[in-house]
């Protein structure tokens, strides 16, 4: 397996340019099934789950073509198969959004049974529960979720118990092509739902309400297609500027949304970094001070996305001061925590919550990275530490981090990848 080769101490200074939304990509490009005309994805980022999933696309007969600009066209005219490949669908759980768009358009899907993965169990109830309720039937059998349905789908109200991201995209695309009124109460508000219900609508979708507790879907008979571009990436935003929190530095993130932020931000002021911004750039600069220790809980947006919790716990690791982090999301989603101890953080764990006591300096280590954003997190502590870090089954960070070396590297990092 790879790995990342880190001599840590430097602060990173500079700018970075941010990519397009991986958790707004991965619906957005399920979307493409719902379209009988041609659809064109901008600003998609460069990394494995998007690969995944146009593969998942093409093998089941998408015609795809990507030109210069790195813009993805898809003519689903072609397909040929309503049967997901299980190998793909294991490599990542994000392809179940593919059941709403398929079932709904083609009134069939055969979806491998996602599994788990090291953060959590991740159950798919609410998304069988949501397609259900629009009339669909589902039977799980031999590890496969297969999905059929007598007529189009009709509208329903549905109100979920949990909002959870997934599910709701899934409901909000199959209910696109439903007939009549589909109402989704207590759905998901992160700005990944507003992308895409923005994206449905410019292909011919009429989705109201995204981003708030109530929306109102008024199915339609199809959809035509059209371009629409990815918002940025509002976690590899505050990746950076944690990076540089941790490190006393001074970053600036390019190109990036300053709507879909959120409370990351408050979060940040608290570390006593001085924040500015312009209409699309965000920069902390911690003048080279170490951070002050902050509390937080993750929670469903408009919280703490728990997409940055690793993240901010290594900036509390070098904190002034001692700050509680609590995971509200996932079942087991500190597993950094032991990590960064070898590290030398002094973090003590109760359950979901960590206490997390600041020290001057953490010291390099052999470290194993275990999830996607556990990695990211390795990767700022090594920056951050005296002396050099190896950070083993990198080929994690790849999922959600777009060059994460070569833009680390033009802030200041001395960083290599080594192939094992
Ligand atoms: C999305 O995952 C994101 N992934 C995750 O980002 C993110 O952490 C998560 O939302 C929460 O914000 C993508 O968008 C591709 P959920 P998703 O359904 O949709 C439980 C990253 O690092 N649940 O909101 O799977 C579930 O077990 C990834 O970029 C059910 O119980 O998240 C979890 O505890 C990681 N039943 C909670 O809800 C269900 O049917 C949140 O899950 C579905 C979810």
């Amino acid at each position: 397996m790879e790995k990342l080769i880190i001599q840590g101490g430097t602060p990173l200074i500079g700018s970075v340019e941010i990519s397009g939304s991986k958790n707004s990509s991965l619906p957005i490009l399920a979307a493409m099934l719902l379209c009988e005309g041609k659809t064109t994805v901008a600003n998609l980022p460069h990394l494995q789950d998007v690969t995944t999933l146009l593969e998942l696309l093409g093998s089941l007969g998408v015609e795809l073509s990507i030109d210069e600009n790195r813009y993805v066209e898809a003519d689903t005219r072609t397909i040929h198969s309503l049967a997901t490949p299980s190998e793909l669908v294991k490599k990542m759980r994000a392809s179940i959004l593919v059941l709403g768009p398929m079932v709904s358009r083609f009134g069939e899907a055969k979806v491998s049974f996602p599994g788990g993965c090291a953060i959590g169990s991740r159950p798919v109830d609410l998304h069988i529960g949501g397609m259900e309720s629009l009339g669909a039937e589902i039977t799980i059998e031999n590890g496969f979720i297969k999905a059929s349905r007598r007529g189009r789908l009709r509208g329903a109200t549905i109100s979920l118990p949990f909002p959870s991201v997934g599910a709701t995209e899934n409901i909000i695309m199959a209910a696109s092509l439903a007939e009549g009124t589909t109402r989704i109460k207590n759905p998901a508000l992160e700005p990944e739902i507003v992308d895409l219900a923005n994206c449905l609508n410019v292909w011919g979708a009429n989705i109201r309400g995204a981003g708030t507790p109530t929306i109102l879907i008024e199915g339609v008979p199809k959809m035509n297609g059209g371009f629409f571009r990815v918002m940025p990436d509002r976690i590899e935003t505050a990746t950076y500027l944690a990076a540089a929190a941790a490190t006393g530095g001074k970053v600036r993130t390019r190109h990036v949304e300053l709507s879909n932020i959120g409370s990351v931000l408050e979060k940040f002021r608290k570390t006593g970094g001085d924040l500015t911004h312009g209409t699309d750039w965000i920069e902390i600069d911690m003048q080279g001070k170490r951070p002050k220790a902050v509390d937080f809980t993750t929670g469903p947006h408009p919280g703490f996305p728990t997409d940055m919790q690793a993240q901010f716990t290594v900036v509390n690791s070098v904190a002034m001061g001692t700050a509680s982090v609590r995971e509200t999301i996932f079942e087991n989603r500190l597993m950094q925590v032991q990590e960064l101890r070898r590290m030398g953080a002094k973090i003590d764990l109760n359950g979901n919550l960590a206490v997390v006591t600041g020290v001057p300096k953490l010291t390099g280590a052999r470290v194993v990275a275990s999830d996607l954003r556990a990695s990211a997190a390795l990767v700022i502590a090594g920056i951050a530490a005296e002396g050099e870090t190896t950070i083993d089954e990198i080929y994690h960070v790849d999922r959600g981090y777009e060059c994460f070396e070569e833009k680390l590297h033009k802030l200041g990092a001395k960083i290599t990848r080594l192939p094992d």
